[in-house]
């Protein structure tokens, strides 16, 4: 592919779901390396989030050239019929809600913070107040460009929520993009090594107290 022209944010709105779920999930499969099939089974998950309180995603969206525009595995994150642009990929999703107790995710993690001694105060403390930070993803051609970054600061900004918290998978030396973004912008631990029913893998919950510092960039409607 051709360089990409510069980056811009939008915001994906629910009542535009069907124009930007498809390249978004897409994107995601491709960023994490999942198996085409997970696809499917992402979709019904997203549109159920969509509808949760608070929620709000931001997408990362670029030009491409006209050849490119046609590669099979671009052509899939054409996202022109909500932008209104001409040419242009989705190449970066993030998303999230405010956390709640009826929340898969928010047993697990009071689960996890329970087995590791801590107190009802304190378990309660920490999830009392936050926005679910639940997917952030940036497509491999776009990658190391600070859309990551311009993505969450985007995200984050006017929270109502006292906190932000996330899970990602542990990685030796905490040594990915992932891991370098949430600790430069000021995310600590809340519980590591933690796996969630269903997936052997370890994963570590961080957070760190809204707002941040950083002034976001505005995003679009379009
Ligand atoms: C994690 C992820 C979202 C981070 O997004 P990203 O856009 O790649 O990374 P960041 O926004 O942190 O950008 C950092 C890089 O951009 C570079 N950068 C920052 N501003 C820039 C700019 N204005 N122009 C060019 N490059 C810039 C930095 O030098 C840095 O490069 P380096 O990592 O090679 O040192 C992305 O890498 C990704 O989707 N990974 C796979 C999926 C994943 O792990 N998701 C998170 C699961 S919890």
């Amino acid at each position: 592919m051709t360089a990409p022209s510069p980056f811009r944010l939008v915001a994906l709105r629910p009542e535009d779901a069907h124009l930007w779920l498809d390249p978004a999930v897409h994107t995601y499969v491709t960023a994490m390396n999942y198996p085409r099939s997970t696809e499917a089974h992402r979709i019904p998950l997203w549109r159920d989030h969509i509808a949760r309180q608070g929620w709000f995603a931001v997408g990362a969206v670029t030009r491409v050239s006209t050849m490119d525009a046609l590669r099979p595995g671009l052509s899939r994150l054409r996202i022109d019929r909500l932008t209104g642009g001409e040419r242009e990929i989705l190449v970066g999703v993030a998303y999230g809600y405010h956390g709640a107790r009826d929340q898969w995710w928010n047993q697990q993690l009071r689960s996890g913070l329970r087995r590791a001694g801590r107190s009802p105060d304190e378990i309660t403390a920490v999830t009392a107040d936050y926005f679910e930070l639940t997917e952030l993803h940036v497509h491999p051609l776009a990658q190391g460009r600070g859309i990551g970054e311009r993505l969450l600061t985007a995200l984050l900004a006017d929270r109502p929520e006292s906190t932000v918290l996330l899970s990602t998978p542990e990685v030796p030396y905490e040594e990915n993009r992932a891991w370098a973004l949430y600790r430069r912008l000021g995310f600590t631990d809340v519980l590591r090594r933690f796996t969630f029913v269903g997936d052997p893998r370890p994963f570590a919950f961080l957070g760190r107290s809204l707002p941040l510092a950083t002034s976001p960039e505005s995003v679009s409607r379009r």
